[in-house]
């Protein structure tokens, strides 16, 4: 048979890897005819919705739901005591913690759920709210973690025996009723002695503020508990659809088969709905209750005051080096608050996450690392907001610990990371806090950015511009923020990372169809990120369809395989992974097929693009969708019909991205207002499947990381009152103030991955919150800063040039 066409307009007709495919998802987005939760509405569906404390931290003496129930609509109201006799008034959390479903005798935080109203709508439940009269007594507040461990005021009564002393928590021995955990990495006494006879030491202290991941969609979900056959369905705004539907089945008793799990469309995630939340809890029960559907669905505060908080770690740094600048050692302590309740998302053996990959991106022989979690009384959480888990925070300090050593050795902050970055031969990589990161090439990375930025240029005329500024010619100071990071994604192998003793592997499962298109469904689910578009590019490119012809779905836990989700970056290392080791299960029976079909031995037949073809007599092919067909239509001796296949696949490492980012700002001392002149971004994040997503991913993690670094906040007062619920406080960046970003690439594939793709989605955060910060810090450096901590709003800026006598 002749070729009609070219063998590249085969590979273009394909739309598989390294394609810049239009995002699939958008039609339907963009006509507003997207399917989230709160558009799922069923016969004689409710609405739950919760009272909340007012207070940070009281007992409750009485709760008295009478003139509640009397408001039209209202059918219910629950609270702890109804909750206890089914052992649902607490719930585990995943750290290992157990959290309050609905407050039972005190709270602990403001806005912590204390009864939940059921009603025929949400307007009757808002007002059966208001009829609930709780009677508090306030206790004393603590808000600083360090206060803490001082205090003797005992936070968690559950969490200390009769005597009043901590019992032990999921993580081992606890050394004060509030303190949770302490967890360590790297070597303690040989990081001191380094550190005691270093020729130059740097020290650091900085607080990574308390923020949130805000995703413009709140958490919610819909129950519906079906009497006659036994069946619940859970639709929610669900980051791990399998593992929410494993943990129902277990705090509810309800069969696991029994349960279904639906994750429609979801508007964002960002680590904000990994989690499980009282909300799901309390629908599940009320449904069952009134034997009616229930839908619960956060407003704007709800969600910025009670679910899932990021960040919060006091970090102290010690780093020395020699005098020429070679890092020798590095120590970090951390204070975590975690509010409340540990309600952190982290794989079971990492409490604080990935913090452990805190030497970044250089060569330091000798590191320890010891965090220390504290309960305080603000929301529980402690998510990995577009980051793997606690990554960002772990990047930020040694990014900044580089730029204060820099000032330390009047040395210029590029070349200190140039001269200890992991060199390419060095990798696989073995840190001194444990991680083997698989490749990188870190050298070549940073010098295209800064050959790119005209790196020496932009020094000179921040030279010329400090002394103008000290001439009197000018009011504006320029700074220059450069990052390098090294990200840890794609959680993980499963000797090392579970949650609640899930193993983090990930799924895919493939039908194809007898006329040549096909279906593959995963165990992870996108909020945003276009899986539909690039998991079909993987396929479209491993089985030789188009992906025009292929379906991804996602989310539904009746049809897709088991998998952990999505989050951490961790979907393109897994799920991507999964994928194509499917998609290879398919080629192999289709190329034996393939053989039979062309009469010879499956070993004389060999892929290509789309069909499989005769070695050395190219004339003679089989198209892959021609093998599609036959599978479901001819009777071949020794193989079954049909053409599927499905993959669990336990990375065997984690992958490692990085990337090199250079931001140029303009401060107005005057104002404290910055001017981001220019953004660079060179993110390597192995093979590219499709690179305008990647753009897409890049632009949305740097704003999100301007938004933290220069003004998202969640803040609290003394009394434990959060200062920034709604949106008029809490910093979300417009079109005003987003610059504009400049794109690049290095590709450095990942050595294990199949398709030797590393994930991406949330490295701009990564890289993007240390640049912007320390662009704003490198402005100042010239007249005697070294570290100010985020955010960097206005306020805070103008105060630094304050300090610092810029304004006398
Ligand atoms: O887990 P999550 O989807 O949030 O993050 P990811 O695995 O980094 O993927 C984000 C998006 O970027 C997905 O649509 C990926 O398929 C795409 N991507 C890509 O095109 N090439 C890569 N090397 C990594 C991700």
């Amino acid at each position: 048979m002749k070729d009609e066409i070219t063998r590249d307009e085969r590979i273009d007709n394909l739309k598989g890897m390294g394609c810049s495919r239009k995002r699939v998802e958008d039609a339907r987005f963009t006509q507003g005819k997207g399917n989230y939760v709160d558009d799922v509405k069923l016969d004689g569906m409710l609405f739950g919705d919760f009272v909340r404390s007012p207070y940070a931290h009281a007992r409750i003496t009485n709760i008295d739901s009478a003139a509640a129930l009397e408001v039209p609509g209202v059918l219910a109201v629950l609270t702890a005591k109804d909750l206890e006799p089914l052992g649902l008034h607490w719930m585990p959390t995943l750290a290992g913690d157990k959290q309050m479903v609905l407050a039972d005798g005190k709270v602990l935080f403001q806005g912590q759920e204390v009864a939940f109203v059921v009603a025929e709508d949400r307007y009757a439940a808002a007002d059966g709210i208001e009829a609930v009269e709780v009677d508090y007594e306030e206790l004393p507040v603590i808000v600083d973690p360090f206060e803490s461990l001082k205090s003797d005021v005992i936070l968690r009564e559950d969490t200390v025996d009769e005597n009043g002393r901590p019992t032990d928590g999921a993580h081992g021995p606890r050394n004060h009723p509030n303190h949770i955990f302490t967890w360590e990495a790297g070597d303690k006494a040989p990081t001191e002695e380094v550190l005691a006879n270093a020729e130059i030491v740097a020290e650091e202290s900085m607080y990574y503020h308390r923020t949130h991941p805000c995703p413009l969609e709140t958490c919610g979900c819909v129950a519906s508990m079906d009497k006659v056959n036994g069946k619940l369905t859970l639709w929610g705004t669900f980051q791990a659809p399998h593992a929410i539907r494993t943990i129902v089945s277990l705090i509810s008793g309800i069969e696991e088969h029994n349960i279904r799990v639906i994750s429609p469309d979801i508007g964002g995630g960002f680590g904000n709905k990994v989690g499980a939340y009282p909300g799901y809890v309390c629908s599940v029960v009320a449904s069952i209750v009134t034997g009616k559907p229930v839908k619960w669905i956060e407003d704007r505060m709800d969600n910025l005051m009670t679910t899932a908080f990021a960040r919060d770690y006091w970090m102290k740094g010690k780093i020395s080096a020699t005098k020429e600048g070679k890092i020798t050692g590095l120590h970090c302590h951390v204070t975590a608050d975690h509010g409340g309740f540990d309600a952190c998302a982290d794989p079971t053996k990492f409490p604080a996450g990935f913090m452990n990959i805190c030497t970044g991106s250089y060569d330091i022989p000798t590191a320890y690392l010891a965090v220390d979690g504290v309960y305080t009384n603000k929301a529980p959480g402690g998510v990995s907001y577009r980051c793997s888990f606690r990554v960002t925070e772990a990047v930020y300090f040694i990014e900044r610990m580089i730029e204060v050593l820099a000032i330390k050795l009047n040395m210029d902050a590029a070349e200190l990371r140039r001269i200890n970055f992991i060199k390419k031969e060095q990798f696989p990589y073995k840190a001194a806090l444990g991680w083997e990161y698989d490749s990188g090439d870190y050298h070549t990375a940073w010098d295209k950015a800064l050959k790119t930025v005209d790196y020496e240029g932009l020094r000179a005329e921040q030279a010329q511009r400090v002394e103008d500024f000290k001439a009197g010619k000018t009011r504006k100071l320029m700074g220059i923020g450069l990052s390098f990071f090294t990200e840890i994604v794609g959680a993980g192998p499963v000797k090392n990372c579970d949650i609640l003793g899930l193993g983090m592997f990930d799924s895919c499962e493939i039908r194809i169809h007898p006329t040549g298109s096909a279906i593959a469904r995963l165990g992870t689910i996108s909020q945003g990120q276009g899986h539909a578009t690039t998991f079909a590019q993987i396929l479209a490119s491993e089985i030789g369809l188009p992906a025009d012809s292929i379906t991804i779905e996602e989310g539904d836990t009746d049809t897709a395989p088991y998998g952990l989700g999505t989050y951490g970056s961790r979907s393109t290392p897994v799920a991507g992974a999964a994928t194509a080791m499917a998609g290879r299960k398919i080629r192999a029976k289709a190329q034996m097929i393939a053989a039979y079909l062309l009469e010879v031995h499956d070993n004389d037949v060999e892929f290509d693009v789309d069909r499989f073809v005769v070695k050395g007599a190219p004339e003679r092919f089989k198209t892959m969708k021609e093998v599609a067909f036959a599978a479901y239509n001819q009777a071949i001796p020794g193989i079954e019909p049909g053409l599927e296949a499905v993959s669990y696949y336990d990375p065997p490492n984690m992958t490692y991205p990085f990337g090199a980012y250079v931001c140029v700002m303009d401060i107005d001392v005057d104002t404290g207002v910055p001017d981001i002149r220019r953004f660079y971004a060179l993110d390597d994040c192995g093979t590219r499947i499709n690179p305008m997503i990647i753009e897409g991913q890049v632009h949305g993690g740097l704003t999100e990381a301007l938004a933290v670094a220069l003004g998202q906040e969640i803040a609290y007062d003394d009394m434990g009152n959060c200062k920034t619920g709604t949106l008029m406080d809490f910093f979300l960046p417009t079109a005003w103030e987003v610059p504009n970003y400049e794109t690049d690439y290095t590709v450095t594939p990942s050595p294990h991955h199949p398709i030797g793709a590393k994930g991406v989605g949330e490295s701009p955060h990564v890289g993007g919150v240390p640049c912007f910060s320390n662009a704003v810090q490198d402005a100042f450096r010239a007249f005697g800063n070294t570290h100010t901590n985020m955010p960097h709003d206005h306020w805070r800026i103008w105060k630094t040039a304050n300090e610092l006598g810029l304004h006398d």
